[in-house]
């Protein structure tokens, strides 16, 4: 009998618009002589099975099952495609979890945890990952600008905590830019991180655990002509990614080996893709966050990495899809 996979996709953030597109690249790539492939999407209307014919009905959120045909249909595994809030912070895996449904991504306490950019640096520096100077600061408690550059040296980068795809961010290069960039930030959340800005070489690189271990994808610079990886960069256009990236054995190294760290330090499951910048100074990388559940668009990273490494794409979700299992 071949497995039952729910593909898993939309979300309840901005986000939704490219977890569609991920699903399209991993729906094309599941192994169909494998595995029966059912797309759910979970959106501000519902949750939805979308069956072959085009035909969309309610998922039973009792057990996660859905009609298909008449019969009822219960999933083997999850293969979740969601970027942010409710796929990537560990609302559905703990759904799944209390369901016993296997899921392809981090458990819920490590995609809670990597959703917080704050607590993700700050379990990570504890393994000995380097990682930015930074505050956190809550809206309940304001803190003045002063304050912050009393601790903090300029220029500075300016986050919602919990946020994505470079919205709500500044650089924040003298003092008196510095509220703006602060009202900015608390406009899309109740939390903000400000961190010194770590000048260098920025890389992001894939992460997965299959047979044969943890795995480290060949790794992506990414060259903006904007002043950092910020939305524009990232979507329309105004960067380069080079994969794999043209570095030296010794830089490569260290990236390898910081990434394979933050992956076992927060207990990683799945794919997920790490950003870091490279200070040439320091002479190793500093980690920014971790991507749990990264875009897989045919043009986005993850699928560049694994075509790098000269895997399929098929070859590379069956594998992700087996390690669910188990
Ligand atoms: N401390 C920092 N120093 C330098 N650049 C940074 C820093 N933090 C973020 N950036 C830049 O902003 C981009 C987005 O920040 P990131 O923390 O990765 O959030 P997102 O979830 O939006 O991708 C990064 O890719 C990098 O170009
Ligand atoms: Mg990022």
């Amino acid at each position: 009998m071949k497995k039952k996979v729910a593909l898993v996709t939309g979300g309840l953030s901005g986000e939704a618009q490219i977890s569609y597109k991920s699903a399209i690249t991993v729906g094309n790539n599941v192994d169909r002589e494998r595995y029966d492939l059912y797309r759910i999407d979970i959106n501000s209307e519902g949750w939805w099975y979308e069956a072959a014919n085009g035909e969309k009905s309610k998922v039973n959120r009792d057990d996660f099952s859905v009609t298909d045909n008449g019969a009822k249909i219960n999933f083997d595994v999850i293969l979740l495609c969601i970027h942010g809030t409710p796929g990537e912070d560990g609302k559905l895996q703990g759904y799944f979890d209390m369901l016993g449904i296997p899921y392809t991504s981090c458990d819920a306490a490590t995609s809670a945890l990597t959703f917080n950019k704050r607590y993700t640096v700050a379990v990570a520096s504890f393994g000995g990952i380097s990682v930015a100077r930074s505050m956190h600061l809550f809206k309940h408690t304001p803190v003045a600008p002063n304050e912050i550059l009393a601790q903090l040296s300029l220029p500075v980068f300016v986050k919602p905590n919990n946020g994505g795809s470079s919205i709500g961010m500044s650089k924040v290069n003298e003092a008196g830019e510095l509220a703006a960039a602060l009202d900015k930030a608390f406009k899309e959340d109740d939390q903000v991180l400000v961190e010194e800005f770590i000048s260098g070489r920025e890389f992001t690189i894939g992460v997965v655990r299959n047979n044969a271990g943890i795995q480290v994808l060949p790794i992506t610079e990414i060259i903006t002509k904007n002043e950092f990886f910020d939305f524009e960069a990232k979507y329309q256009g105004r960067s380069e990614e080079i994969t794999p990236a043209q570095i030296d054995a010794a830089m490569q190294e260290k990236l390898e080996a910081a990434a394979r760290r933050v992956y076992e330090v927060l207990n990683c499951r799945g794919v997920v893709r790490i950003d870091f910048i490279y200070n040439m100074t320091a002479d190793r990388p500093f980690m920014l966050e971790v991507n749990t559940v990264p875009g897989q668009s045919e043009a986005s990273v993850i699928p560049q990495q694994v075509r790098a490494m000269g895997q399929s794409l098929k070859d590379f979700y069956s594998s992700i899809i087996e390690q669910a299992l188990g």
